[in-house]
């Protein structure tokens, strides 16, 4: 069984592309707002019996009922409006995730858990240290839904089918993120081939910013967001072993410790099955620094 905390638009769209897979057998959505997972749980069922799909989708406030879960997903909490950065978030996130791990310390002993909420790198460290769970049974999903937006902008620079982009987005998922162009190929010839260097800057910063873009003009990120989740959670229920961007709690690796940020894992029945150390140069070295020093000042603000 996999749970979701956090009934909201994201929760609820990957509830439906997860069960859209057909991988797992029930999928719980949790939520405090009364009705509401209630109510996504029946809209869900609808679509997916009509389609077929034998998935069920149950809703509940009640947290004992995520009891034997395999999966978490916790995106609990307040989403940014326009104008906000992702830590302008930290401190009233901090305080919901931190209650909902504990519940997750208490009823899903064995789960792994994807966290979601932002500021994403620190609130996987908060899941991580809250709930005690072995680093490799946690991770944060953000990084991925970094990589679909620079896919997408490839794809429409290039006009090459999205199908041929392999990419990388590393490092916090924030204002410090780090979209990987010497990691990125048109299937298999690298990215420099194709763009000059201002084009390619372009495109990384454009990155960096559509997610304020598309918060500016709709109030949230929904689908994009979801996928990923769906794409982490088929890699574990599947054990797929993709190699995929996700905050991972280090110890060492990259020459940090006691911080979560993103790196590329492969992800499998385990969770975390292999963290990938990748050489960086100066210039990408320095962003990613920039990212753990943000990230590390979050941290170092909460009292845990
Ligand atoms: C996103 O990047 C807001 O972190 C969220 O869509």
């Amino acid at each position: 069984m996999i749970t979701i905390i956090g009934s909201g638009k994201v929760g609820s769209s990957a509830a439906l592309q997860i069960a859209m897979k057909e991988i797992v057998d029930e999928i719980l959505l949790l939520d405090i707002v009364e009705g509401l997972p209630q109510g996504e749980a029946l809209d869900i069922n609808h679509l997916l019996s009509e389609q077929g799909i034998d998935t069920i989708v149950k809703g509940s406030n009640d947290y004992t009922q995520m009891k034997g879960s395999d999966l978490v997903v916790l995106i609990a909490g307040v989403g940014r409006k326009p104008g906000m950065t992702r830590m302008d978030l930290l401190n009233t996130n901090t305080t919901i995730v931190k209650g909902v791990a504990e519940k997750i310390r208490e009823y899903a002993k064995e789960s792994i858990v994807i966290t979601v909420t932002n500021p994403l790198d620190p609130m996987t460290y908060v899941t991580y240290k809250v709930t005690g769970f072995a680093r490799e049974r946690i991770m944060g999903m953000g990084n991925l839904l970094d990589l679909s937006r620079f896919k997408s902008f490839i794809a429409e620079k290039i006009n090459v089918s999205r199908d041929s982009i392999q990419t990388l987005v590393i490092g916090e998922h924030g204002e410090n993120m780090l979209p990987l162009v010497r990691y990125s190929t048109i299937s298999g010839i690298p990215l420099e081939r194709f763009l000059d260097k201002a084009e390619r800057d372009q495109l990384v910063e454009d990155t960096r910013k559509v997610a304020a873009e598309v918060i500016r003009l709709k109030g949230a990120t929904v689908y994009a967001p979801a996928n990923a989740i769906a794409e982490m959670v088929e890699s574990i229920v599947d054990d797929k072993r993709k190699l995929l961007p996700a905050a991972a709690y280090l110890n060492g690796e990259y020459n940090v410790s006691n911080i979560a940020i993103g790196v590329p894992i492969i992800i499998g029945k385990n969770g975390i099955e292999k963290i990938i150390e990748l050489d960086l140069n100066k210039d990408e070295r320095y962003i990613f620094d920039k990212g753990i020093e943000s990230v590390k000042n979050a941290i170092n603000s909460l009292a845990l």
